[in-house]
């Protein structure tokens, strides 16, 4: 399901935001796919995607809190969702699984590309939600955040990346993070076909 380019979107397209939502663009496609082959309204396959889940986005929370980066993005703590991942696999009685090693974000701007994938992911996932069945967990998945807080985030992304160089430290972040998200994917899957 590739729906991320025709249903519009959230939020205004700022520059730094086109771009990075071009050069990723392909490895969404890959993620859509290879997540789209989890039936979200089946229990055992819904734990398993949390499972890959749990893999990949503590592991880039973690890393992101190492860097600081909540000196650049004050509400950065507020948005950090590892632990609703954590709850939702713990109601499901499934273990937390080891994070895998995050890619290093040693400049400002490679954190705030890895930022924009873990924040844009949580469009998507509002629309995976509504697979998920009433009665299993949803607080990764459904976790609601203050009106605006993508556009606001979108802003500041906008604002602290403002060189070329910039851009290409924020794009290589952004790909090995989708990277990561892939390699939990693939790992979690190839233990289930
Ligand atoms: C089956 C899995 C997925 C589906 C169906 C999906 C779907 C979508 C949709 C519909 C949007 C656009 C929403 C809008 O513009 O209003 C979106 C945006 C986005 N998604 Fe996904 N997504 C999936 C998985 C992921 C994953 C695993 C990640 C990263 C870890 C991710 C990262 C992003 C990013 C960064 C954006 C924002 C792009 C932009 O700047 O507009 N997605 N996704």
């Amino acid at each position: 399901m590739s729906t991320r380019f025709s249903t519009g979107c959230s939020g205004a397209i700022t520059d730094v935001r086109a771009s990075l939502r071009q050069a990723t663009a392909t490895d969404h496609e890959r993620l859509d796919a290879l997540f789209g082959r989890f039936r979200l309204s089946e229990a055992a396959d819904y734990r398993a995607f949390l499972t890959a889940h749990a893999m990949a986005l503590p592991a880039i929370e973690a890393a992101l809190d190492a860097a600081g980066f909540a000196d650049a993005l004050d509400d950065w703590p507020a948005r950090k969702r590892g632990a609703a991942i954590a709850a939702d696999l713990s109601a499901l009685g499934a273990p937390v699984p080891a994070p895998l090693a995050a890619p290093a974000l040693v400049s400002r701007a490679a954190q705030w590309g890895a930022a924009y994938v873990v924040e844009g992911s949580r469009l998507g996932g509002a629309l995976l939600a509504r697979s998920v069945p009433a009665d299993l967990p949803k607080s990764y998945l459904g976790s609601v955040q203050p009106p605006g807080n993508w556009r606001k985030f979108l802003e500041k992304l906008d604002k602290a990346l403002s060189l070329p160089q910039d851009i290409t430290h924020a794009t290589e972040s952004a790909r090995a993070t989708f990277g990561l998200f892939e390699q939990a994917g693939l790992r979690v899957r190839g233990a289930m076909d």
